[in-house]
């Protein structure tokens, strides 16, 4: 489906546009209990919400978007949700491809992926491989992903790398520390949306958010579209980032 790309550019300043947003998408099983539904219902219409905020993203010209689509505590869930899950996101990577494949959209995914069942593995692989030479935005999906398991993925590639005298003590800085995690070529989200009104973080992203904007709302996820994505970025402009230094300061070195 062709997407409105020169409307979405009109109606924003580009500076000011997040270039990368972060989502953790929260509420599906709310949203399924206050209807009598089961909670995989909530995930069903939460996967249409996920459609339409692909979407908006790419209208807008935002170039990255990531989204927390399962968590290693996620593992905890029955099998019947996981199984239900799974099934989504490979219907939604069967779905999608053309319009990713139309509009310049490559996917990637972070986490520990190997942990998902070889299905969900080779149909992400395909989509991945399909939709590598894409350049306008890159949908990240955060599967069997956890921000301290991450951390401790990339201590141990650079103790390995210590121990066998690749590097020295010095060379282990915040570039390198960057460079070890599964984000290693992404920047760090401006943006960090989380719907359905919890104020947590949930083991996303740990490391890349030390100076990222959040925005809650109390939203639940399948009732988040575009309107309401439109205000988020909207809010997010009217924010001063001074990463820690004063107004002044930023002023002069610009
Ligand atoms: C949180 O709701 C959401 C998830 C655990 C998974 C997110 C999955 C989707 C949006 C559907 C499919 C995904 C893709 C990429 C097509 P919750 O179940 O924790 O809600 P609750 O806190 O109200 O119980």
């Amino acid at each position: 489906m062709a997407l409105n790309i020169s409307e979405g550019k009109k109606l924003r300043d580009p500076k000011k546009l997040p270039e990368h947003v972060a989502i953790i998408m929260d509420g599906n099983g709310r949203w399924a209990k206050r209807r009598g539904m089961d909670r995989v219902r909530g995930h069903q219409k939460g996967a249409e919400s996920v459609r339409e905020i692909v979407r908006t993203s790419r209208e807008l010209g935002i170039r990255w978007l990531t989204l927390y689509a399962f968590s290693e505590e996620n593992w905890k869930r029955s099998k019947y949700e996981i199984r239900t899950l799974m099934t989504l996101l490979r219907r939604f990577l069967k779905t999608e491809l053309d319009e990713m494949l139309e509009n310049g959209i490559r996917l990637q995914a972070i986490g520990r992926i190997t942990k998902l069942d070889e299905s969900t593995r080779q149909t992400l692989a395909r989509t991945m491989e399909q939709t590598a030479q894409n350049r306008d935005m890159v949908l990240t999906l955060a599967l069997s992903y956890g921000g301290r398991q991450e951390i401790l993925d990339a201590f141990r590639s650079l103790a390995l790398r210590l121990e066998l005298g690749d590097i020295s003590l010095d060379q282990i800085t915040e570039e390198t520390i960057a460079r070890s995690l599964y984000t290693s070529s992404m920047p760090d989200p401006d943006l960090l949306i989380r719907t359905s009104g919890e104020y947590r973080v949930s083991n996303f992203l740990l490391w890349q958010i030390a100076y990222t904007e959040f925005y809650v709302t109390p939203t639940l996820w399948p009732d988040f579209g575009k309107q309401e994505f439109l205000l988020a970025i909207e809010d997010y402009e009217h924010r001063e980032r001074r990463f820690g230094a004063t107004a002044e300061y930023l002023e002069r070195k610009t």
